[in-house]
């Protein structure tokens, strides 16, 4: 008995804005943004969706990769579904994972949110999976999806080129088969940790029940995120690389037995400096934060949708997931394609 992922999916909204453009109205440039992150463009969602909406579109759109024809159909052989968002359609309740499980009519699914921001969807991955494995449910959707764009204070330059929308989804399943690999397959490890004592270099100071927004108050900026740049930037490189380690070493398994790693697209920089540190080579990783930026929750299943898609991934190839961001969380996880 193995849990495996058996469809991948993604959504991006439509509208792209690149670095130039943002340097028509802020005080950056294309030449800062690039060399400082490794960012050229993001997407951005339009002014009527929400992120239910991006999470409804890559889920279908992993429900399609498993029934071209009618995707909505496989919908209702869902008994989980768990959505990883640290920016929901509403803060409490309902869930994004509600709200997509109405629209699909996923009616025999259970479903709930996950709260880890940019590590969210290995949380949710393995939250899922150990659900899975004990009980009578067979498949759940796992989805990342974030619009941080909306919850970024456009007045600081140095987050607001940060961050892109957008929604990664994976279908996961019990199933029953003969091994591969390393003599097993499916999600085989992960591990999740938390630095709470970092909890604030990065925070959505306003808006929650500690700090609520206050009758007569005038609100000059939305619910928006604070970052210290350096003290995260200093933490991922040592998270990233620390996961990697230990990921390796549980399975006794070397870099060079796995085909790629797929992280979470926050800075290239922090890649390269983590590639260096293990003395890896950067191809190792699959990179697409030149096109969309950090799209929090939703950077590491979009990544491995289109990585999934390349058709370099074979059957008993070893990929590992890699995420670190707000809480500060961060976790990994191995996975035998
Ligand atoms: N355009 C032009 N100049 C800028 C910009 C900009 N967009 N932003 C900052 N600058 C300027 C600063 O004002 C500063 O100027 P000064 O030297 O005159 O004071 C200079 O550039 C350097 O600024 P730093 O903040 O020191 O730049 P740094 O090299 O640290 O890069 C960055 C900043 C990209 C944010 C980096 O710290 C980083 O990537 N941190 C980690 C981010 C991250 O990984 N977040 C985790 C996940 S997010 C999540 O979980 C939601």
């Amino acid at each position: 008995m193995a849990i495996e992922i058996v469809a991948t999916g993604r959504y991006l909204p439509a509208r792209r804005v690149t670095n130039d453009d943002l340097a028509k109205t802020m005080d950056t440039s294309d030449e800062w943004i690039r060399s400082h992150t490794g960012i050229g463009s993001r997407h951005i969602a339009a002014d009527d969706e929400a992120t239910s909406d991006l999470a409804y579109k890559a889920a279908l759109d992993a429900l399609k990769s498993l029934n071209p024809e009618n995707p909505e159909a496989e919908a209702a052989s869902l008994d989980l579904i768990v959505v990883a968002t640290g920016s929901p359609d509403y803060y409490g309740f309902p869930s994004v994972a509600c709200i997509i499980q109405d629209k699909l009519k996923a009616e025999n699914a259970g479903a709930f949110d996950i709260q880890a921001a940019c590590t969210g969807f290995v949380y949710a991955l393995d939250a899922a999976s150990s659900m899975l494995m004990n009980g009578d449910r067979k498949r759940a959707l796992v989805v990342g999806a974030d619009i941080l764009t909306r919850i970024t204070n456009w007045d600081d330059r140095a987050t607001a080129v940060l961050f892109g929308d957008a929604a990664g989804a994976v279908i996961l399943e019990r199933t029953d088969a003969p091994s591969r690999g390393i003599g097993k397959r499916g999600l085989i490890r992960s591990i999740l940790r938390a630095q709470g004592s970092g909890a604030q270099e990065l925070k959505c100071a306003r808006g929650g029940t500690r700090a609520p927004f206050k009758k007569g108050e005038v609100i000059d900026q939305p619910i928006h995120i604070y970052m210290n740049g350096r003290a995260v930037y200093n933490f991922a490189v040592k998270a990233f690389t620390d996961i990697m380690e230990q990921l390796l070493e549980a399975e006794g398994l070397t870099m060079n037995d796995i085909k790629k790693v797929v992280p979470h697209q926050a800075n290239e920089r922090i890649i390269q400096a983590a590639a260096k540190r293990m003395n890896i080579p950067e191809d190792k990783f699959f990179m697409n934060i030149e096109r969309y930026a950090n799209t929090s929750g939703a950077t590491i299943p979009v990544a491995l949708d289109e990585y999934a898609r390349t058709g370099d991934l074979e059957k008993g190839d070893i990929i590992m997931m890699v995420g670190f961001g707000g809480g500060l969380t961060y976790g990994g996880c191995l996975v035998v394609w």
